[in-house]
């Protein structure tokens, strides 16, 4: 019992010392809308499980490999086409930033509209935009039908 308890206080203690996040990630602190938020904390959560391996935490995408979110012409340009890509994955050449892009991304089947929504709230309120709530009805329109440019 005693060895539960040390074992339980050393997981706390060493989970406060995690190391702190990199500049630049920590940007829920520039939403006040509180329904913006309600979206956005999770959906940072699930960024960070189901993205930041590949785009980073910070949204900037990992050298020619990994095209960045943050600042990106081709993410800002069209949210329809974001959400159907974490659903379905993506494939092909694309241009981002003026770079040129060409490895596979892998589809995201198991997550639900409402993780979808949050994940794009979260997305879509970060690093200096600010497109409010995405909601998961409006996810499940997005998904009914491909975006116009795919
Ligand atoms: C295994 C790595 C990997 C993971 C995990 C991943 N992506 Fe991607 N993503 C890529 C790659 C590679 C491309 C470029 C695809 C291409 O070349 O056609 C891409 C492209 C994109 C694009 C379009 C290009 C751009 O820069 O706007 C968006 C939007 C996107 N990903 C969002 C996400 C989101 C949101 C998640 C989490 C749900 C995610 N990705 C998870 C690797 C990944």
């Amino acid at each position: 019992m005693r060895l539960l308890a040390a074992t339980l206080i050393f997981g706390l203690f060493s989970a406060s010392c995690a190391p702190k996040a990199s500049s630049g990630e920590n940007s829920l602190a520039q939403i006040s809308d509180a329904k913006v938020l309600q979206f956005a904390i999770p959906g940072k959560e699930l960024y960070e499980n189901y993205c930041a391996n590949c785009h980073q935490k910070d949204g900037t995408g990992l050298g020619k490999l990994i095209p960045p979110l943050r600042d990106a012409d081709y993410f800002k340009a069209d949210i329809h086409r974001t959400v159907w890509i974490m659903k379905h994955g993506k494939a092909g050449e694309i241009l981002v930033n003026g770079q040129v892009y060409n490895q596979a991304m892998p589809a995201n089947p198991n997550l639900s509209p409402l993780d979808l929504a949050q994940i794009t709230t979260y997305l879509y309120n970060s690093w200096g935009m600010n497109e409010g709530v995405i909601d998961a009805p409006l996810v499940e329109q997005y998904l009914r039908n491909p975006p116009a440019e795919n």
